[in-house]
């Protein structure tokens, strides 16, 4: 049935003013497609849909309309209906995503128009290989597939005021083998995770417990609010002047744990200001660097 419908709409639906003619403005995204998405951002509100087309519990129809909604920061999905309308709903996303929304739109590809390098093109775009094949009413009420008669894009708004939003759906986290965790666990005794996986809150933010696991974010990427390794070691050492105790779990160049194995002391230097030995002038931007002590105990010497 389907497809006899779409045989008898096929000469009609070469022009897209004849696609929006039966029923464009409405058309659902197909799930798998959405599901792809959904899975990489996990959506919180779909910000314009229907009862029959929604693809999140949470959403806003015409009667609530969500052009003049608040929508937070809440991680959006965004269809909108392709009318005129669309660059109404362009410049809502983009806005939303400056109060700190991440709005992911699908959107055609309409390069030649004002609200794509307005707004779009300050976001992240993803153009789609092929048509998309859209299911929704034609004007007889009947439901139906058409692919699109134009290219269809992914236009990403990441909330740049917000870091935590960005960066919660750019970030890619590592979670803590047992075999290194479970004795670690049983001699410290673990009370606090400033970090756990998922996120829950910022662990820069808050009071740590009396004996803290710190597995922080390895990559500034990755790190949420811009809270990377050094932000967590020196919230480690503030908790720790409270008397608290951490175990940081952190990344090093494979011959620091070579000497520690061997049992090297460690001190620290500074930011030294290394001589150029050509010039004799001191490096502009001093780096940070340690001393590794590799001294035998009296009772070795032999
Ligand atoms: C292209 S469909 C997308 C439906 C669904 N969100 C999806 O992704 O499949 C656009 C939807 O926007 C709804 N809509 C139109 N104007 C709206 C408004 N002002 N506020 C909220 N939703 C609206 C329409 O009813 C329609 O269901």
């Amino acid at each position: 049935m389907e497809n006899e419908l779409y045989k008898k709409d096929l000469k009609k639906r070469h022009s897209e003013k004849i696609f929006q003619k039966v029923g464009m403005y409405c058309w659902e995204t197909p799930q798998d497609f959405f599901d792809k998405l959904n899975k990489e951002f996990n959506f919180t509100l779909d910000v314009c849909a229907n009862e029959d087309n929604h693809k999140l519990d949470i959403y806003f129809s015409e009667e609530e309309d969500g052009l003049k909604q608040d929508w937070g920061e809440n991680i959006c999905w965004m269809n909108p209906p392709y009318g005129r309308e669309i660059s109404k709903w362009i410049k809502k996303a983009f806005e939303e995503s400056k109060k700190g929304a991440v709005v992911v739109c699908l959107i055609p590809s309409r390069t030649e128009t004002i609200w794509w390098h307005k707004y779009c093109m300050q976001g992240e775009i993803r153009y789609l290989k092929g048509r998309l094949k859209f299911k929704g009413r034609n004007t007889k009420g009947e439901l139906v597939n058409y692919p699109a008669t134009f290219g269809n894009a992914i236009v990403i708004f990441k909330g740049e005021n917000k870091q935590k939003k960005k960066n919660l759906v750019d970030s890619r986290f590592w979670l803590i083998p047992k075999e290194i965790y479970d004795p670690l666990n049983k001699e410290f005794k673990f009370d606090f995770d400033p970090c756990p996986y998922p996120f829950v809150r910022d662990g820069i933010e808050i009071d740590w417990g009396k004996s803290n696991w710190v597995n922080p974010p390895f990559r500034t990427k990755d790190a949420i609010n811009g809270h990377g390794p050094t932000a967590f070691v020196r919230k480690a050492i503030e908790e720790f002047k409270k008397g608290k105790t951490s175990i940081l779990i952190l990344p090093v160049q494979s011959y620091v744990n070579m000497l520690l194995e061997a049992g090297a002391e460690l001190r620290p230097c500074g930011r030294v200001k290394w001589i150029d030995a050509i010039t004799g002038k001191p490096y502009p931007t001093p780096s940070n660097n340690a001393l590794f002590i590799l001294k035998p105990k009296q009772k070795e010497i032999k």
